[in-house]
């Protein structure tokens, strides 16, 4: 943490410009033309105002690369040059632990391996490299997916990987190679390889294409399922489309390897591939991790558009929204982008592209013929997938559309769509009547009442924790009257002011996390030492952090009051801060009073409707309302002061 620089780190994803203390550059987390992503070198904290993420470094590289929090570690370690020492897993742990990295490091092997066979050597070159040349791939994505060669020999890549000292074990469970009468042989044999890489680029798993027209093999062989690859998890091209996906906000969902490969060569590379599976909502679920959108593009064969149609329901009951390319019959992606110019097949994906209301109706109502049955069907089918959207006004625009282009009234779109919504709804809850038994009871309207008449978002409380976290250190002048009647200047730290005049009346902070922080305030002033921002910055607990990376990246007063009264904004409030500090105190002592009386109130109105209600009671209730009102007038009347001083 000491050695990160945020600057430094997310100056390798986003171009800086400096502006004042800060540098600004554009949000690589939306889409904006004008900068409001800002990077803040002394406090080691980013924010974007637009879109409002912000967080350190470690929270940048996870955001960006969707990295866990250890992978992040390491990745800010790596470019530091700090080695980590990884706590010592169990004998078990570590034994999983070896394995899959066992499996990695063969799989990066044979990745090697296989690219070395086709660009260097004379059967790679004659027979695979000519090939994808042939098909018009060009060296730079041949390179860029890293495919390769397997020599058509029995055992080349096994003998090889076993000289390099890799086991057998893990040669057979990465089915890498196959094993029958104790002979070991190469699964890949005479084909094509494609790696297939995870998010951070390691090599997963491989599929191998024949480079004849024979039937009587398989054009594609697939790894198996291993520790490492488990194809329901992943998406073939992810790793090259995570960028462009997450920038153009959409991406481009095709079936095949080759497809992926030569729309990147046209230029486009928001692109993956299912590989042959059906789609899953794990899947999607990866996705969405870049974008809402998804583009199909298939095959205009009754496979493919059966493959469409699934996957339209899927990708909308995830939430997400989904257009459809149909390319003509007979052709793939790949064949298509290989007949046209570059600009061709993107005006003509983007020229296509339809909404799956559009996509269905325009497929299906040929089908149909005028005959109002069939016509009938297809509409309940269409309703039956704009059923499945979560959101209450996509489905409702979805609905409208489908209703104007079907020629049928709104309404019985409208109650077509709700009974099959409704009818679901009693399938699941059959299915899931122990959830249901798990959740909460309905809120009891006497808690409601309790919860008070304010909106609670703890603005005081915040402002408070905001200038502390801020100007902790800054000095504040005071003016006392000494003993001999004269005045004197009393400098004063603010975080000795705020914790000092807290404590006295032993206030609690209702927001957790500003608690939490006033509470490290207080334990490392007790020591006489100050916790610096980063204790802050880098504390573990997400809710503290956030709240703390917030505050500080937050350019003015959060309380209304000030900018209000003040009339204009002050652009350097260090230079003006003890009415600053002073109304805060205030301002925060205020609410907590305000907050005593509503209570007291609320016993107050219980007591009186009480059958055996005591008068005693109810008095000293009574009398706690006016002391406390009579504190709260007196404080307002400070604050005032210091506001309008
Ligand atoms: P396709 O038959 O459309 O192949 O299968 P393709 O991708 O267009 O390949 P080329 O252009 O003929 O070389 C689509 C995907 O289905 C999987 C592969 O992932 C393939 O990319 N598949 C296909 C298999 O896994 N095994 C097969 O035998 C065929
Ligand atoms: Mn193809």
């Amino acid at each position: 943490m000491d050695a990160t620089r945020i600057e430094e780190v997310v100056g390798d994803f986003v171009t800086l410009k400096k502006r004042g203390v800060n540098q600004i550059g554009l949000c690589p987390f939306h889409n904006e033309k004008t900068p409001s992503f800002t990077v803040s070198a002394p406090k080691g904290i980013f924010k974007c105002f637009g879109c409002g993420k912000g967080g350190n470094a470690v929270n940048f590289i996870m955001e960006h690369e969707h990295f866990s929090y250890p992978e992040a570690l390491r990745y800010l370690a790596q470019k530091y040059g700090i080695e980590i020492e990884e706590e010592k897993p169990s004998p078990e742990q570590q034994e999983a632990m070896d394995e899959k990295e066992s499996l990695f490091n063969l799989s990066a092997f044979a990745r090697k391996f296989f690219e070395e066979q086709l660009h260097e050597t004379e059967e790679g070159k004659a027979v695979g490299l000519s090939y994808l040349r042939e098909r018009g791939f060009s060296l730079e994505v041949i390179r860029r997916f890293g495919l390769g060669y397997c020599p058509d020999k029995w055992d080349a890549f096994s003998q090889t990987a076993l000289k390099n000292g890799y086991k057998k074990e893990y040669l057979l469970k990465t089915s890498l190679s196959k094993e029958k009468d104790h002979m070991i042989y190469d699964t890949f044999r005479g084909r094509i390889i494609f790696p297939i890489h995870n998010l951070s680029g390691r090599v997963l798993g491989f599929g191998g294409r024949i480079m004849t027209n024979e039937k009587k093999r398989p054009k594609y062989i697939n790894s198996a399922e291993s520790e490492i690859y488990h194809k329901s998890k992943v998406l073939y091209g992810a790793y090259f489309a995570r960028s462009p996906m997450a920038s153009q906000d959409n991406c481009f969902l095709v079936e095949g390897y080759t497809d992926v490969i030569s729309l990147n060569q046209a230029g486009i590379t928001n692109v993956i591939a299912t590989s042959g599976t059906s789609l899953t909502t794990e899947q999607i679920k990866l996705i969405r991790r870049y974008t809402d959108n998804v583009t199909l593009l298939f095959d205009g064969d009754p496979a493919g558009i059966k493959a469409t149609f699934r996957g339209i329901d899927m990708i909308l009951e995830e939430g997400l929204n989904v257009r459809i390319v149909l390319f003509p019959d007979g052709e793939d992606p790949d064949s298509y982008a290989r007949k046209y110019r570059p600009a061709e097949v993107k005006s003509f994906v983007e020229d296509q592209a339809a909404d799956f209301i559009s996509f269905k109706t325009k497929l299906l109502l040929s089908e149909t013929s005028g005959d109002p049955i069939k016509k009938a069907k297809l509409i309940k089918e269409i309703a039956q997938t704009i059923s499945l959207i979560p959101e209450p006004i996509e489905r409702t625009l979805y609905t409208r559309q489908c209703s104007e282009m079907m020629q049928v009234e709104e309404k019985l779109m409208v109650a077509e769509v709700d009974k099959l919504r409704r009818q679901r709804f009693k399938q699941q809850r059959l299915t899931s009547s122990e959830k249901e038994q798990l959740q909460d009871p309905p809120e009891s309207p006497a808690e409601k009442q309790t919860a008070g008449p304010y909106e609670e978002n703890h603005t005081q409380e915040k402002e408070l924790i905001r200038l502390l976290l801020n100007y902790a250190d800054h000095t504040m002048v005071f003016e006392v009257e000494n003993e001999d009647g004269h005045i004197e200047e009393m400098p004063v730290k603010v975080v000795d002011f705020v914790l000092q005049d807290i404590r006295e009346d032993d206030l609690q902070f209702d927001h957790a996390p500003c608690q939490q922080i006033f509470d490290l305030f207080a334990e490392k002033r007790d020591n006489d030492k100050l916790p610096g921002r980063d204790a802050f910055t880098q504390y573990p607990d997400n809710a503290v952090r956030e709240l703390a990376i917030n505050l500080l990246a937050t350019k003015y007063s959060l309380s209304p009051n000030w900018e209000e009264r003040h009339k204009i904004h002050v652009v350097g409030e260090e230079e003006d801060l003890k009415p600053r500090v002073v109304q805060a105190v205030y301002a925060f002592k205020l609410r907590k009073l305000e907050k005593m009386i509503d209570a007291s109130q609320q016993l107050i109105q219980q007591a009186e409707s009480d059958e055996t209600k005591d008068d005693e009671v109810l008095m000293r209730l009574l009398e706690t309302i006016r002391d406390l009102k009579i504190k709260h007038r007196m404080f307002a009347n400070a604050l005032n002061r210091v506001i309008t001083k």
